[in-house]
C-alpha cells in the first residue's frame, strides 16, 4: 500500500498529479492554507507532509501524528521546524536550498534599488497627481552604485547579493556571519569581514538582511540598533519576519533617523504591524522574494522530490534534520 502524503497548503497542480503516482494524497484544494487544528488533525493518519513554511511542526504536533516519517517544506527556510523534536520523533525534515538562490538576490536587490531610489513612492507621488513642476530636489534618494553594502548573513543567497552590489554596481562590502566566508570567495568579493553586527550597521550605506530565523535573533534590529545607522541608510530585510522590530523600524522611519527601508517579510504574516503603513519612506512587499513561475516550480518539485527519493530510496535530498 502506499504511503498517506497531507498537502497541507494548495501547490501547483502539475506537482500534485506527481505525486499522487507515488502516495495515497490528501491534498489542500482549497485557497488557504491549512495550519493549527486543520492542519494537524489531517495529520494524524499519514506518513508524509508537503508543507509551505505556515505550518509548525513540533513536539506536540508530532505526538499527534504518530505514523509520520517526513516532512518536506516547500521554503529553504525552516524555522516552523522545531529539529530537535523531529530528530527526536525520527522524522525526517527537508528544504529547499538552491533553487531559489538567485531568483532570491534579484529581488533582494530589486527592494535595495526600490527603497535607495525612492521608486515606489515616486509612483505613488506621480497617480497621486502631485508632479506638477520640476523641481531640482524631487524625489532624491541615495546612491547605489559605489556605496557600502552590508550583509549580515552570508550563506548562499547573502553572496548572490554580494556578486550582484560588488560586480555589478561595483559596492564595497562588508558583513558579519557566524563565520568568516572562506579566502577565495572574500577576496572574489573583496569582502570585510566583521566581527559584530553593529560594525555591519555603522558602516553600511544599504544593510541587507539574509540571515535564517531562530529565536536567538528574534528583534535583533530594534531601535537601539536602527540607532548606530548612519541617518542617510536604508535597510532592507528578505531574511524573515521578526528579526527586525517592526513596530521600532516604523518609529524610526517616521522620525527619519534612517532614510528608508524595504521589507519583503514581517512579524505575524500575513498581519504586519500597520504603523509601518504610515511611514512613506518604507517599500512593502508580500514575501514574494523567491517568486517567479520557474522558482516556485522548482521549489514545489523539490519539496516533491525529497519525498519520493525518502520512500524509494530510504534518503532524502536535502534534509535539515540529522539521522
Ligand atoms: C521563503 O521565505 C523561503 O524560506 O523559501
Ligand atoms: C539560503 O539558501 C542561504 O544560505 O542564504
Amino acid at each position: 500500500t502506499r504511503p498517506k502524503l497531507l498537502i497541507a497548503s494548495p501547490i501547483f497542480p502539475e506537482v500534485v498529479d506527481k505525486l499522487q503516482q507515488h502516495f495515497d494524497v490528501e491534498a489542500n484544494r482549497t485557497d488557504s492554507v491549512w495550519t493549527g487544528e486543520a492542519f494537524t488533525s489531517r495529520l494524524a493518519d499519514k506518513q508524509a507532509a508537503f508543507l509551505t513554511g505556515a505550518q509548525t511542526v513540533n513536539a506536540q504536533v508530532l505526538a499527534q501524528a504518530p505514523a509520520l516519517k517526513i516532512v518536506a517544506n516547500m521554503a529553504v527556510g525552516y524555522n516552523n521546524f522545531d529539529v530537535a523534536a523531529l530528530e527526536a520523533a525520527g522524522v525526517v525534515g527537508t528544504n529547499t536550498p538552491d533553487v531559489l538562490t538567485e531568483t532570491t538576490a534579484d529581488f533582494g536587490f530589486a527592494l535595495l534599488m526600490a527603497t535607495a531610489r525612492r521608486i515606489t513612492e515616486a509612483e505613488h507621488f506621480l497617480r497621486a497627481g502631485r508632479w506638477d513642476k520640476w523641481r531640482y530636489d524631487m524625489l532624491l534618494g541615495a546612491e547605489v552604485h559605489g556605496s557600502t553594502l552590508g550583509i549580515i548573513g552570508m550563506g548562499r543567497i547573502g553572496q548572490a547579493v554580494a556578486r550582484r552590489g560588488v560586480h555589478g554596481f561595483g559596492m564595497q562590502l562588508i558583513y558579519h556571519n557566524r563565520s568568516p566566508l572562506d579566502a577565495a570567495t572574500e577576496t572574489e568579493l573583496k569582502a570585510r569581514y566583521a566581527p559584530t553586527i553593529e560594525e555591519v550597521l555603522r558602516e553600511a550605506d544599504h544593510v541587507v538582511l539574509v540571515l535564517p530565523y531562530t529565536p536567538a535573533v528574534h528583534h535583533l534590529i530594534g531601535a537601539e540598533q536602527i540607532a548606530l545607522m548612519k541617518p542617510t541608510a536604508t535597510l532592507i530585510n528578505i531574511a524573515r519576519g521578526g528579526i527586525v522590530d517592526d513596530v521600532a523600524l516604523a518609529a524610526a522611519l517616521q522620525a527619519g533617523r534612517i532614510a528608508a527601508a524595504g521589507l519583503d517579510v514581517f512579524e505575524n504574516e500575513p498581519h504586519f504591524a500597520k504603523e509601518l503603513l504610515e511611514a512613506h519612506n518604507v517599500v512593502l512587499t508580500p514575501h514574494i522574494a523567491s517568486a517567479t513561475r520557474t522558482t516556485r516550480l522548482a521549489m514545489a518539485n523539490l519539496a516533491a522530490d525529497n519525498l519520493i527519493a525518502f520512500f524509494t530510496t530510504g534518503k532524502a535530498l536535502t534534509p535539515v534534520t540529522r539521522g
